[in-house]
């Protein structure tokens, strides 16, 4: 080859690839510890931590080992911390009596946190009735079987108050009713609390990838939740929802699962005019593990590969169970 003839290609995007400094120059996608969100289980009267079978490095607390875990989640820079309560089977009943009371496991555990950790992260609670309903559904039976929409709107609006009280900064409401963010923004804002963001459940699928998350919460659904959950063979659908979201007024919305609705998430990022979430659940948390357990993927490299598409598809927050050994993995870097 001489000086003055070029063959082969002179557009060569390999050259944006070269060294790891050239690429880390034109990186399009960031990830970093702000931007993951801890979901955290804890459990009314268990002694001992309880490991999830199917959740590997996922545990039910107590509500002395969640203080200790909030407070590393914290200290590693994780952006906040999602709240689930596991009431005990006999405490559970036809209404969800326990996600209002303040007695309840989870509403203790959130003025626990609070107390500890006041202002030093973002404290979320999910705002759903499953966990404390004896039938395991997001709200209300009516004597049909049908899951009520308008009287779960009220336990809704309950729960919310009693959590906005007990210490939550953010409350997600995952039970996809119809008007779930009107009628909860407007009980909270009755009872004063104006400051409590609502993080919209914006796009929830009916999801075969909660299996493991049924057994973290030792969940009594028989059944499915497809009459309130959105089907995964819709897309528009979405917009729909989130158009609604934002005019009750949802200060955040979310897309749930992640990796699977990876376009759903691009949609609603594209047209959303507040922050976006993206929920990566239990059964994308517990394929990874299961493969990776079996050495058939390299765990680290794919849980940070799948933490990395769900920001480039358009999220600002990841809910994941990693956040913490991730937002580790990237202070190392
Ligand atoms: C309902 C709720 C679910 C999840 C979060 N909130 C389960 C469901 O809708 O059945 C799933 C989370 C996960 O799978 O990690 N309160």
């Amino acid at each position: 080859m001489t000086a003055d003839r070029v063959t082969g290609p002179t557009i060569r995007p390999r050259r944006l690839r070269s060294t790891p400094a050239v690429r880390r120059l034109v990186a399009e996608t960031d990830l970093a510890p702000r931007h993951l969100v801890l979901p955290m289980f804890v459990a009314d009267g268990i002694a001992e931590p309880k490991p999830i079978a199917s959740m590997p490095g996922v545990v039910q607390h107590t509500l002395d080992s969640l203080r200790t875990a909030a407070d590393e989640a914290v200290r590693s820079g994780v952006g906040g911390l999602m709240l689930f309560g596991v009431p005990r089977a006999e405490d559970k009943d036809a209404i969800g009596s326990g996600a209002d009371s303040p007695d309840g496991i989870l509403n203790r555990a959130l003025a626990a946190l609070r107390a500890d950790l006041g202002d030093a992260t973002v404290l979320m609670a999910d705002t759903c009735l499953d966990e404390f309903t004896d039938h395991g559904h997001c709200g209300v039976v009516d004597d049909a079987g049908r899951v009520d929409n308008d009287e779960t709107l009220e336990r809704y609006a309950a729960m919310a108050v009693a959590q906005a009280r007990a210490g939550a900064h953010m409350l997600g409401p995952s039970g996809m009713m119809d008007g779930q963010i009107a009628v909860i923004r407007e009980a909270l804002d009755g009872a004063g609390f104006i400051d409590t963001a609502l993080l919209a459940y914006t796009a929830k699928y009916a999801s075969a990838f909660y299996g493991p998350f049924r057994d973290a919460v030792d969940s009594s659904l028989q059944g499915d939740r497809r009459t309130y959950q959105q089907d995964p063979a819709n897309r528009t659908e979405a917009l729909h929802e989130l158009e609604l979201d934002l005019a009750e007024g949802a200060d955040l919305v979310m897309v749930k699962p992640a990796m699977a609705y990876l376009d759903v998430l691009a949609d609603v990022a594209a047209t959303a005019t507040v922050p976006v979430a993206a929920y990566q659940v239990s059964g994308e948390y517990s394929m990874i593990t299961a493969a990776a357990e079996r050495g058939w993927i390299d765990r680290r490299a794919a849980v940070l590969e799948s933490l990395t598409a769900i920001r480039r598809a358009g999220a600002s927050i990841v809910l994941t169970y990693w956040a913490v050994e991730a937002a580790g993995w990237l202070n190392e870097r």
